[in-house]
């Protein structure tokens, strides 16, 4: 069997905890690969609302087996509650997650060292999301990391010790951080107990034997394509490989068992933080896009930055991720609008590029626009790809013909109901 995947391919928050949440249906196994609790999945269920950090999106479907795999870095703290917040809603996590051994933990120190990276950084910081993410990614490369298959160890605590005394050392050179780490710390040591009730596996060995069975297995990616380490926006990213080859090695996958690689684009773009966004819009028509897409943060609340969606850096990510299936989401988002752009070319130095430059933050590029005329009217009846209004059809059309790749899944609404698929939407073989 091989092991499909399902990606952003913007800056984040494409939709992919609900798409998950739909495919998930097809699958034996949901594993996240790489990020923490930076993300924010967002489900819609039964008019519920739950958001996910940690936990993959996978929980609701009661048969699979949920991974959290080595390449993600875990609080404990954030896992706790999400076990919490799904337990009162009278979902059991019990005998349906499992956490690699070799993830790695946030500490709460590292929380603090994010915070005076940023700081640091001043009019230029990231707009990280404060969760420790870069600090902990640091660590990891560094070989200094704490993993989660440490906490069974005897000489546990001893190592926390090292590695906070050392991260306070380099705090210390940033006296305006405050944080209460004596409250916060015990608190976390407090989640350590809960953490210590979740199965750890070999998570490279466990996926292998399940594909070896037969068994579906769907790798969940946090953040998006643009904020990869490598090939986002730099230094405007996230501090891990969000792109399909972080499945590899976020996981224990070996490159030929990817099979499918969902791509999960909005139908137009945002961006939460700092860094360049060409489409970027400062109009009515963003302030539009907001307000009717609830474009807030899941994780931190923020506003979200709006603008048209952006060919170049789709087909880029495309490319990076060999996406083999495009899934479009908040397409009802745009039924108001009476016109709709995408981004097809830059110009920038007097010329016109299809490829996305260096670095954007270093060229001011210009968009060269297509234009679409809106459908004006309301999809929730729409069950079928045929059911779309023509113009809606027509800049899907528009999409796959410039992607060179098939849209297979159009979603309509925040609710698991409200998807229209069409062919070429099964689990591989
Ligand atoms: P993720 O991080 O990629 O999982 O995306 P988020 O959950 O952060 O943000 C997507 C937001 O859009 C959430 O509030 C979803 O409930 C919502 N959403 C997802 N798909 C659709 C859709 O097709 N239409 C609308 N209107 N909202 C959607
Ligand atoms: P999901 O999985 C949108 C952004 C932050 C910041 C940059 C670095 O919900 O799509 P970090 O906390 O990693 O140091 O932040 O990346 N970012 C996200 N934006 N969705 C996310 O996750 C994000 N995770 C991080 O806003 O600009
Ligand atoms: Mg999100």
């Amino acid at each position: 069997m091989q092991v499909d995947v399902l990606l952003g391919l913007q800056w984040g928050d494409e939709g992919k905890g609900k798409i998950v949440d739909v495919l998930a249906s097809r699958y034996q196994i949901v594993a996240r690969f790489q990020g923490g609790p930076n993300a924010g999945h967002t489900l819609v269920i039964g008019g519920k609302k739950f958001v996910l950090h940690t936990i993959p999106s996978g929980i609701f479907r009661e048969h699979l087996i949920n991974l959290i795999g080595n390449g993600v870095v875990l609080d404990p703290v954030t896992l706790e509650k999400e076990i919490t917040q799904l337990t009162t809603a009278g979902i059991s996590v019990q005998n349906r997650l499992l956490l690699s051994r070799k993830a790695h933990l946030i500490l709460p120190t590292h929380r603090y060292l994010d915070a005076a990276s940023e700081a640091a950084k001043g009019s230029s910081k990231i707009g990280s999301t404060l969760k420790g993410i870069g600090p902990t990614y640091m660590d990891k490369t560094g070989r200094n990391g704490i993993r989660t298959g440490d906490i069974h160890l005897a000489g546990f605590d001893q190592r926390y010790q090292t590695l906070k005394k050392k991260h306070l050392h380099l705090i210390s050179l940033f006296p305006e951080i405050e944080f209460n780490l004596a409250e916060e710390e015990e608190r976390w040591m407090a989640s350590l107990d809960a953490l210590r009730q979740i199965p750890q596996v070999d998570g490279e060995y466990y996926l292998h034997d399940a594909l070896q069975s037969g068994k579906r297995v769907l790798a969940e990616g946090a953040q998006g394509s643009l904020l990869d380490i490598d090939f986002g926006t730099y230094p405007f990213v996230t501090s891990s490989n969000t792109i399909t080859a972080g499945v590899c090695t976020g996981l224990g996958i070996a490159p030929q068992r990817i099979g499918e690689v969902y791509g999960v684009t909005k139908a137009y773009c945002t961006r939460v933080g700092s860094g360049p966004f060409p489409t970027e819009l400062h109009d009515e028509a963003g302030d539009y896009l907001r307000k009717v897409g609830h474009e807030f943060g899941s994780t931190t609340g923020r506003p979200r930055r709006c603008g048209w969606v952006d060919l170049p850096l789709l087909k880029y990510s495309i490319m990076l991720n060999g996406v083999t299936q495009l899934v479009v989401t908040k397409i009802d988002v745009m039924n108001a609008m009476s016109e709709i752009q995408a981004a097809t070319a830059y110009r920038y130095e007097g010329k016109r590029h299809t490829n996305v430059p260096y670095d954007l933050n270093l060229v001011s590029v210009e968009p060269e626009w297509h234009a679409f005329a809106g459908w004006e009217q309301e999809l929730a009846s729409c069950t079928k790809f045929e059911d779309l209004p023509q113009p809606c059809r027509s800049f899907i059309h528009y999409l796959e013909e410039f992607l060179h790749v098939p849209v297979t899944m159009v979603s309509t609404g925040p609710e698991r109901e409200s998807l229209i698929e069409r062919e070429r939407v099964s689990a591989s073989a």
